[in-house]
């Protein structure tokens, strides 16, 4: 990379895609106008991210809370992200971009799920980026449906209780197989993660942009990626440098 500030590059970014409703609002726009924008922005960051040598990138697209939103906005992201699967879904197959779907699958209505399986298995020997879309996504719902299943198991005698470690339970998450996101950007200013990775970001970098998401670009995800270089991650140890004072 010939840029010295990026000589380490995140191998899993996760987005929390903030500030669509708000970006619209400044400018007398309807909130729909804003989340039009906000795949467009969405577009941007993948091919950033893919360019940059991220291998996974994790976008937060629909929370399961996100349901409670008036029917006419759901309306209008369910077919936002629709539209995005029908045109999209060839040009990121030729581009090698794998897509992955965490969230609770059982219940959904309609034809949003048949696609996004669509996409999933079109996609499923791509080796390039591998894209996760989270959709119906809530992390605590994640983690008790992992729970379940584990303790499922254990009455069936496949496991027992003892078997049970941090390993076995990231493997039951809907990210089994993905690394942990090594950095999580929020962009709008909010800062918190809204049950969003909540097992997964043990020891994400954090990092929140003023920005709203339709305004998100090339240049903010590079920003971001110079904050994450310029952190010092220890995992609970000691940094290089204070480990080589002490050694
Ligand atoms: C937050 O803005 C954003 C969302 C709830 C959804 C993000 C969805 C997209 C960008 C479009 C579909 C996604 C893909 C992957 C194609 P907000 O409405 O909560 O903003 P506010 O907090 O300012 O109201």
């Amino acid at each position: 990379m010939a840029n010295p500030e990026l000589a380490i590059i995140p191998q899993h970014v996760a987005i929390i895609m903030d500030g669509n409703g708000r970006w619209a609002n400044k400018r007398g726009l309807p909130r729909t106008v804003g989340h039009s924008k906000g795949v467009e922005a969405v577009r941007e960051t993948v091919r950033a991210a893919g360019e940059a040598g991220v291998k996974y990138l994790t976008l937060f697209a629909f929370s399961s809370e996100n349901w409670s939103r008036p029917e006419s906005e759901v309306n209008d992201l369910l077919g936002l992200l629709r539209r995005f699967i029908r045109r999209d879904l060839a040009e990121l197959h030729r581009e090698n971009v794998r897509i992955r779907v965490i969230g609770e699958r059982d219940e959904l209505q309609g034809d949003i799920l048949p696609l996004l399986v669509e996409a999933e298995e079109t996609t499923r020997f791509n080796t390039a980026l591998t894209l996760v879309i989270a959709f119906n996504y809530g992390a605590r719902n994640e983690i008790a449906r992992a729970v379940a299943k584990l303790a499922r198991d254990v009455e069936a005698g496949l496991l027992t209780a003892a078997d049970i470690d941090a390993d076995r339970i990231s493997e039951s998450l809907d990210t089994a197989g993905i690394p942990d996101p090594d950095l999580i950007i929020r962009t709008s200013g909010e800062e918190r993660l809204s049950n969003f990775l909540l097992w997964q970001a043990a020891y994400s970098e954090l990092v929140f942009l003023p920005e709203y998401w339709p305004d998100f670009d090339r240049k903010l995800f590079y920003d971001a990626l110079r904050i994450f270089a310029s952190r010092d991650r220890r995992f609970g140890g000691l940094s290089n440098q204070t480990a080589a004072v002490v050694g």
